[in-house]
C-alpha cells in the first residue's frame, strides 16, 4: 500500500516538529571533525514546492513553516532550523526542504547520505533531486527490510531517521522489533523515530516496545492546537542514543514552538540514561 504522498504535507506542523529535531541531531553529528552518516528510510522527494497543488489542496504549510516565516527574531532555539529554510528561500516562502534536503545541507563533505524510498514517483523525484552529490547513495527498499539491512553504515558515527507514513498499522508493532534487531547490529547508532499523535493512541504500544531496547531514549511529543492539522492531535519524535544536552535543546525549541504555534510540548526520558 503506497497511497500517501508527503507533497501534500510538506510544511505541516509535524514537519516543522520533525524536522527541527532533526536539525538538533545533526548539529551534534557534525560538531566534531570525525565524518557521519544519515541514514533516512522514508526519504520521501527531497524538496517540495509549496506552490504544488497538492501543498495548496491541503494548506498545511500554512498552520506550520508558513508561521514561523518571517519571524523578526526567531527564537534561539529554533533558529538553526530556520536557517535551512531561510537558505533555500532567499526571497519568498515557496519551498519546503525534505529530511534530504535538511541532511544535505547541514552535512559535510566526506559526511555520508544513505536515503531510502519505496513509492516510484517519490523515488524518482528523490534522484532527480540528489543529482550527482557524491555524498549519496539511493536505495529503493522496504523501510523495514532497510531498517536492518542498511546497519551499520560507513561511518559508524551516524543517525538514523525512521519516519513512515504508517499506513500500515502493523508498523507501530514491527518498528520495535526491528530496532531492537537494528541497535544489536549498530550499538552507538543515534535513531530518531517520528510518529503521528491520533485520536487513539495507538502509537503508546509502540512507545513500549521501544523503552524496553536498552539503550537510553527520549520522547518528545507537542500536542498540537485544535484544527492544527486535520485529524493530527499531536506529533511525537523518540530518540534512541541522544547526544548530551539533546534533552535540554529539545524543551527549549519545544517550547518555542508551542509558545508560537500553540499547544503544549512536554519532552521526557522514555528510558533514562544510567
Ligand atoms: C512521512 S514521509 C517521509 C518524509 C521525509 N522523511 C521528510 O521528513 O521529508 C514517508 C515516506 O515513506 C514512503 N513509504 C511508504 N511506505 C514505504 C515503505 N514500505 N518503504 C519505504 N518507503 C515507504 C512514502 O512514499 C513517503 O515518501
Amino acid at each position: 500500500m503506497l497511497s500517501y504522498q508527503h507533497s501534500y504535507h510538506a510544511g505541516g506542523p509535524a514537519d516543522v516538529h520533525k524536522h527541527l529535531a532533526l536539525v538538533l541531531l545533526l548539529a551534534h553529528l557534525t560538531a566534531k571533525a570525525k565524518p557521519a552518516a544519515m541514514i533516512d528510510l522514508y526519504a520521501g522527494n527531497g524538496i517540495y514546492a509549496l506552490t504544488a497543488p497538492e501543498a495548496q489542496k491541503t494548506g498545511e504549510y500554512q498552520n506550520g513553516i508558513t508561521r514561523l516565516w518571517g519571524l523578526p527574531d526567531p527564537p534561539a532555539a529554533i533558529a538553526a532550523y530556520l536557517d535551512v529554510v531561510k537558505r533555500i528561500n532567499p526571497g519568498v516562502l515557496s519551498l519546503y526542504p525534505g529530511s534530504p534536503e535538511i541532511a544535505a545541507r547541514l552535512l559535510r563533505d566526506g559526511d555520508q547520505i544513505i536515503l531510502n524510498e519505496l513509492h516510484p514517483g517519490a523515488f524518482t523525484a528523490l534522484k532527480r533531486w540528489a543529482g550527482n552529490d557524491p555524498r549519496i547513495n539511493t536505495h529503493k527498499r522496504d523501510g523495514l527490510e532497510a531498517l536492518l539491512a542498511l546497519v551499520p553504515p560507513k561511518p559508524r558515527r551516524g543517525l538514523m531517521l525512521v519516519d513512515p507514513s504508517f499506513e500500515m498499522k502493523s508498523d507501530y508493532a514491527d518498528i520495535p522489533a526491528r530496532l531492537a534487531k537494528a541497535f544489536d547490529k549498530w550499538r552507538e547508532g543515534i535513531f530518531m523515530i517520528w510518529y503521528p499523535v491520533l485520536g487513539d493512541a495507538r502509537h503508546k504500544p509502540m512507545l513500549t516496545g521501544i523503552a524496553a531496547i536498552a539503550a537510553p531514549s527520549i520522547v518528545a511529543e507537542w500536542s498540537l492546537a485544535a484544527n492544527a492539522d486535520q485529524g493530527l492531535k499531536g506529533t511525537g519524535v523518540i530518540v534512541l542514543n541522544p547526544p548530551w544536552k539533546f534533552d535540554t535543546e529539545m524543551t527549549e525549541a519545544g517550547a518555542a514552538l508551542a509558545k508560537l504555534l500553540g499547544g503544549k510540548h512536554a519532552t521526557r526520558w522514555l528510558r533514562p540514561a544510567v
